[in-house]
């Protein structure tokens, strides 16, 4: 989503990859061998990682069959290969390809423009469309049974789990006396009204917190990064390289928990000195920077869905460095 021109092909599917510069400086120095793009969206930055680098090939995944359509139609003849899985199938999926190892890695979290943008999706508090928001549509769960079958303490948790909303059980209360609610903008006139009015007119439209936490429920975007990060490190080659862009605190924490420990910089005992446990693996990664970059002023006043991007790289360390790892 980084400002100017948008980068996927298809007219359908206008998605401007976040922070690309920066994805393709880190990406583009891994050795030769295969890029992971655990999801892939509308192709953007893959398009871009493979201009830079013609002689790596590709494996993008994606949910969304509307992103796998747009992404298949912008790599076309770019030697990828676009399939419809959950990041969470990675491993399955590399097996199925005869992929053992990958010499990159890129996790661009969050939604794409596309499905915010398209008011039948049913993401967007702007636009009226059915209570949806799966970004895969064989998924059982959507919105639609969240605001209208879930306890009240069930939705006021999430609000505060996935969306930090300070008037989450007042909202919560709202929605259970409002029920039923048929649509994206009844339910966001709900949230706007159960909101105190001076509260209303700070930090953007008044539902957007309450449409982030539901639409990381139905789709169970936190569960899966954890396990996905550890096996695409896991599927590393040495001295290939990791990004990961995050779109929110929640996302951010566990990226930064699950690469900080994979680099060794959560464990105590080495940082005091003192014995390792038996068990103990070396670290794996190293991070670049070690904390998080966020996009250029120039990028976010062009792009702002790219304002709230927090930026991770890591490098995976040599057999030379994993051996001599203190
Ligand atoms: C921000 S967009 C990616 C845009 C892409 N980097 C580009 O340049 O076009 C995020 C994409 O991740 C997909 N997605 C979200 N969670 C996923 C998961 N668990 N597994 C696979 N894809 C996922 C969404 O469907 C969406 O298409």
């Amino acid at each position: 989503m980084s400002g100017g021109t948008p980068t996927a092909t298809d007219s359908r599917f206008v998605h401007h990859p976040v922070m690309v510069a920066e994805v393709v400086e880190h990406l583009s120095a891994v050795p030769s061998g295969v890029l992971l793009d655990a999801t892939v969206g509308g192709g953007g930055h893959a398009r871009a990682l493979l201009n830079a680098r013609p002689d790596l090939s590709l494996v993008g995944l994606d949910r969304d069959p509307s992103a796998v359509e747009a992404a298949s139609g912008a790599l076309a003849g770019r030697g990828a290969t676009i399939c419809r899985a959950s990041f969470a199938e990675l491993g399955d999926v590399l097996d199925s390809l005869g992929i053992s190892q990958v010499v990159g890695s890129l996790f661009d979290f969050g939604v794409s423009s596309p499905q915010l943008d398209k008011p039948e999706r049913g993401f967007s508090y702007r636009n009226e469309g059915p209570l949806d928001m799966r970004m895969d549509c064989r998924q059982r769960l959507s919105a639609d049974e969240v605001v209208n079958n879930w306890s009240t303490d069930d939705v006021a948790k999430i609000l505060r789990d996935y969306g930090d909303e300070r008037y989450a059980s007042r909202i919560a209360a709202a929605i259970a006396a409002a029920r039923p609610i048929a649509t994206t903008t009844a339910l966001a006139d709900v949230v706007r009204d159960a909101i105190p009015a001076p509260a209303r007119r700070r930090g953007g439209h008044p539902a957007k917190r309450t449409f982030q936490a539901i639409r990381i429920a139905v789709n169970d975007e936190l569960d899966q990064i954890e396990p996905a990060l550890e096996a695409v490190i896991d599927r590393m080659g040495p001295r290939g390289r990791g990004v990961v862009l995050s779109y929110h605190s929640g996302e951010d924490r566990i990226v930064k928990q699950v690469l900080r420990r994979r680099a060794g910089l959560n464990d105590e005992a080495r940082f005091r000195g003192l014995p390792q446990p038996a068990n103990q693996a070396p670290p794996a990664i190293d991070l670049v920077p070690r904390g998080s970059r966020r996009p250029s002023p120039v990028e976010m006043a062009d792009n702002p869905r790219a304002s709230s991007a927090r930026f991770r790289a890591f490098c995976r360390r040599g057999l030379d460095q994993m051996e001599g790892a203190v």
